[in-house]
C-alpha cells in the first residue's frame, strides 16, 4: 500500500492580473506554455472525434478573438487568412460553415509555425483595443479569456488521450509528482437544506448558464468529506461491479456491454492489480488518489454499489459556496488528482475544487429565466442543454482563476476522457 502527496514543481508566481490587458497576456502565455514542450507532430494529431489537436486549440482560441472582437470592433479589420474563418470555427452556425470536427487532425496546413504567427498577429491587432475597450468589446474579450482557459483544460485532456494511443505510452512530464502521505478516511457532513439561493450573484465574471440566480428547494442531505479513490473503485471492480446489471442505469449497462468496459478509461490489468496511464506515463494505480476518467454511468453505478448516490448540482453548490476556491489546479503542474492527505479536514467536505470534476445527478438545463446573448456568441452554452449532465468544481487541468462554486461544466453521460470523478452523497437520516 502506497501513500502519496504532492511533490510540487517550482513555478513562478502568478502574474498580476488586475487589468484586462494584463489578464489577456497572462492567459495567452499560459496557453503557449502548455504547448511549448510539444513538437509540431504532437500538436497536429487527433486521437478521436471528441478530442482536438493542440494546434487546432491554439488556432481556435485565436479565431474566437478575431471573429467576435476584431471583426466587430477593430477599424479596417482584415482577417489573417480568410480560410481560417471556416477551419477554426468550432460550432457557431451563426458564423457560417465549419470544418468537420472529426477531421481536425487532417489539417497538416496551416503548419504550427503559421498558427503561432496567427496568434501573434491577432494579439498585436488587439493591443490598442485592450488599452481602452468599449464595454461591449471588453465583455467579449473577457468571455474570450474564459473560453481560452476552457481550451487550456482541453489541451491537457486531449493531448493525454493522444499520448495514450501511442504503444510506447510516452509522458508529457516524465517525473512522477507524488510522494508518501497518510490517507484520510471518508466522513459525512450534514446539510439542513431548505430554500437555498442557486446561481451566480453578478459579482465578477460568470457564464450565461450560471444565471439567473434563483431559489431552489434542497432536502436535507449529507456529502462525503472526500472524493472516491482508485483503491475504492478497484474494490467495486473486484466485486463484479462491471458485470452486475442491477447496479447500472439502463443506458449505462448498454454502454458497458457494447463497448466492453471493465474499468475506467486508461486502466490496464497488471496481474491482480491495475495500472493507469497518466501524463507522467504508465503507473500503478495509487489506492489513495481520487479515481478519474469515469463516465456518469460508472459514477452512478459505483454510488449505488456503495449504498449512496451522486449529489445534485444544487446540493454540491450549497456545500461549495461556503468553501474557499482552493485545491489542485492546472497551475500546480501535477496534472493528476492528489490524495487527501494532510490537506484534509474532517469538519467539512474537502477537494470540492480542483483534482477532478465531480459528476452530479443533475441534467444540464436552463435556470428559470435563462436567456442567451444576441448573435452567434449566444450559441456558447444554451444550445447544448439537452442530453448532458452537470459536473462541478474543476480539476487538476482547470486554471484556478477559471473556477467558482456556481460554475456548471457539462458532458454526455458516457464521456470519460475529462478528469471526471466521484463524490458521494446520501439523504440525511430522519
Ligand atoms: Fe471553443
Amino acid at each position: 500500500m502506497k501513500f502519496h502527496s504532492i511533490r510540487r514543481p517550482a513555478r513562478a508566481p502568478a502574474p498580476e492580473t488586475s487589468s484586462l490587458a494584463a489578464r489577456f497576456a497572462a492567459v495567452r502565455r499560459q496557453t503557449d506554455a502548455l504547448a511549448a514542450p510539444l513538437s509540431p507532430e504532437d500538436c497536429a494529431l487527433q486521437s478521436m472525434p471528441d478530442a482536438s489537436p493542440v494546434k487546432w486549440h491554439l488556432a481556435h482560441t485565436t479565431w474566437f478573438f478575431e471573429t467576435f472582437v476584431l471583426e466587430r470592433f477593430a477599424p479596417g479589420f482584415v482577417p489573417f487568412d480568410p480560410a481560417f474563418r471556416v477551419l477554426f470555427n468550432s460550432y457557431y452556425n451563426g458564423v457560417g460553415d465549419k470544418h468537420p470536427r472529426p477531421e481536425r487532425g487532417l489539417l497538416s496546413r496551416p503548419d504550427l509555425s503559421t498558427v503561432r504567427a496567427y496568434r501573434a498577429h491577432v494579439e498585436a491587432a488587439l493591443a490598442s483595443l485592450l488599452r481602452d475597450p468599449p464595454p461591449a468589446a471588453a465583455a467579449l474579450i473577457e468571455l474570450g479569456l474564459h473560453h481560452e482557459q476552457q481550451h487550456q483544460e482541453l489541451i491537457v485532456t486531449d493531448f493525454k488521450h493522444l499520448l495514450s494511443r501511442n504503444p510506447a505510452r510516452p509522458a508529457y512530464h516524465p517525473r512522477w509528482p507524488l510522494m508518501p502521505v497518510k490517507p484520510q478516511s471518508m466522513n459525512w457532513s450534514g446539510y439542513a437544506g431548505g430554500l437555498v439561493e442557486i446561481g451566480h450573484d453578478g459579482k465578477g465574471f460568470a457564464f450565461d448558464n450560471e444565471v439567473p440566480r434563483h431559489q431552489a428547494f434542497v432536502a436535507p442531505f449529507e456529502l462525503a468529506s472526500r472524493l472516491v479513490t482508485h483503491g475504492e473503485f478497484a474494490e467495486f471492480i473486484a466485486d463484479g461491479g462491471y458485470r452486475r446489471p442491477e447496479l447500472w442505469l439502463s443506458l449505462g449497462w448498454d454502454t458497458v456491454v457494447s463497448r466492453g468496459w471493465e474499468a475506467p478509461l486508461y486502466w490496464e490489468r497488471a496481474g491482480s492489480t491495475w495500472r493507469t496511464f497518466t501524463l507522467h506515463g504508465m503507473v500503478d494505480i495509487d489506492d489513495h488518489t481520487p479515481v478519474n476518467h469515469v463516465s456518469l454511468f460508472e459514477a452512478d453505478a459505483y454510488a449505488r454499489w456503495a449504498g449512496a448516490r451522486l449529489p445534485t448540482e444544487f446540493e454540491w453548490e450549497v456545500a461549495a459556496s461556503a468553501r474557499p476556491v482552493e485545491g489542485n489546479f492546472l497551475e500546480s503542474g501535477v496534472m493528476h488528482p492528489l490524495p487527501l492527505g494532510a490537506r484534509g479536514s474532517v469538519d467539512a467536505p474537502a477537494q470540492l475544487f480542483g483534482d477532478v470534476w465531480e459528476w452530479t445527478r443533475s441534467d444540464y438545463g436552463p435556470y428559470p429565466g435563462f436567456r442567451t446573448a444576441a448573435g452567434a456568441v449566444g450559441e456558447y452554452n444554451g444550445k447544448f442543454m439537452c442530453g448532458q449532465y452537470v459536473l462541478r468544481g474543476g480539476s487538476c487541468a482547470t486554471p484556478q482563476s477559471h473556477i467558482r462554486s456556481t460554475y456548471r461544466n457539462f458532458f454526455p453521460p458516457d464521456a470519460r476522457w475529462q478528469f471526471s470523478g466521484i463524490r458521494l452523497a446520501r439523504d440525511q437520516a430522519a
